[in-house]
């Protein structure tokens, strides 16, 4: 018998998120950002459940190859551009959609041959400053691309550091209007935490109303996290889980006061208490640094991690459960993150939040030898 763990992806809860990007933005096309093998989902698994959207955002070409042998002939945009010359013939082969954000990009594109002129995205560093042409040198930029009979339609973006936090995206919002304001093209702004929160916040120029513009990014949200946790929860966005990852108890121990618990004895028991052991540990891409207290669900009740968590293992604390007159031991459900077939859920976010991390690198992070399962 295999171990018990698994992940499973949740068809339903993928096409609901979807919705609710189409609810915030009614008038703006939606990119699903499908990165990192769909943030850790597989883009197998998932392209169906997303083909209601207008387009695919990635940026590994491997990734772009993948979604067109599915059979995806619509957009493709690679968030990064071409890493290399020789890139644009498969550009210009699958007809990929490419980010321009760098003067040896547009070189690149000069020296092209190609019959099918590309469609570029020209990226403006409006203040995160990772990729994109500073203000003062995109419009010479766009000027370039402009002449260049390798190209047939520019648009516009940028990408906001702030938008899920107190500092906002007024500043950088107002260096993009600055920057494109009389510049024809269509525009893309928004990640998942700037359309919850700013779609509808008036844009002007270049025929765009709102924030949203001609068409959002939207990655986290897809996946049903809150891209502004914990300020916001996921059911506060009525955003639903789409990965749930689960395993079984596989070993209790009846533990008294003062016995200590896995590497380090990081935890001690204050009193008489039962503890769970759980086929699930940081090879399967749990956190390692989650702490004791960190929430899991048994039985379809929330519980904590105890203890340091190991390769192949964590341990759960199962008074809480004893205490409630739940049975649990021996093959009982464990729910790391997502739902439960009792019906609790136990949102992502929270996990991230009590191991100090974010709710991206745990989806991400669930490790190849974890099988899969697609659910409705
Ligand atoms: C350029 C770009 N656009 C959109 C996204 C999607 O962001 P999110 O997952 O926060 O919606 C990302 C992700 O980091 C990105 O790098």
């Amino acid at each position: 018998m295999p171990r018990p763990i698994l992940a499973t992806i949740h068809a339903a809860a993928l096409k609901h998120n979807l919705s609710r990007a189409r609810q915030a933005a009614p008038d703006t096309r939606v990119w699903a950002v499908v990165k990192a093998n769909a943030y850790g989902h597989g883009i197998e698994r998932v392209h169906e459940a997303l083909r209601g959207a207008d387009g695919f955002a990635l940026l590994d070409l491997a990734e772009a190859e993948r979604l067109r042998a599915l059979d995806w002939r619509g957009p493709i945009l690679l968030l990064e551009g071409v890493f290399e010359a020789r890139d644009l013939e498969l550009c210009s082969r699958l007809n990929l959609w490419h980010t321009v954000h760098c003067d040896e990009q547009i070189d690149w594109l000069a020296a092209h041959k190609t019959h099918q002129p590309h469609r570029v995205f020209l990226k403006l560093n409006s203040g995160m400053n990772r990729l994109g042409f500073r203000p003062g040198a995109f419009r010479a930029a766009w000027t370039r691309l402009n002449a260049l009979p390798q190209v047939d339609e520019i648009s516009l973006m940028t990408h906001f550091s702030d938008a899920d936090g107190p500092r906002g995206v007024a500043h950088q919002v107002a260096t993009f209007e600055a920057e494109t304001a009389d510049l024809p093209g269509e525009r893309t702004l928004c990640n998942s935490a700037a359309l919850l929160r700013y779609a509808q916040t008036p844009l002007q120029g270049g025929g765009a109303h709102t924030l949203a513009a001609d068409w959002v990014r939207e990655g986290i949200a897809l996946y049903g996290s809150a891209p502004d946790h914990p300020t916001r929860t996921a059911a506060d966005w009525d955003l639903r889980p789409t990965m749930t990852l689960s395993s079984r108890i596989i070993g209790v121990q009846q533990l008294q006061a003062g016995d200590t618990v896995g590497y380090g004895s990081s935890f001690v028991a204050e009193a008489p208490m039962r503890l769970g052991v759980v086929a699930c540990g940081y090879a399967d891409g749990y956190p390692r640094h989650a702490p004791t207290g960190t929430p899991v669900l048994v039985a379809g009740v929330r519980t904590r991690v105890i203890g340091r968590v190991s390769m192949d293992m964590i341990t759960v604390d199962l008074a809480p459960l004893d205490a409630a007159g739940v049975t649990a031991g021996m093959g009982s459900e464990v729910v790391l993150w997502g739902v439960s077939a009792h019906g609790a859920a136990l949102p992502v976010d929270e996990v991230a939040r009590a191991a100090g991390t974010i709710s991206y690198e745990l989806l991400c992070a669930v490790a190849p030898r974890v099988p899969f399962h697609l659910a409705d």
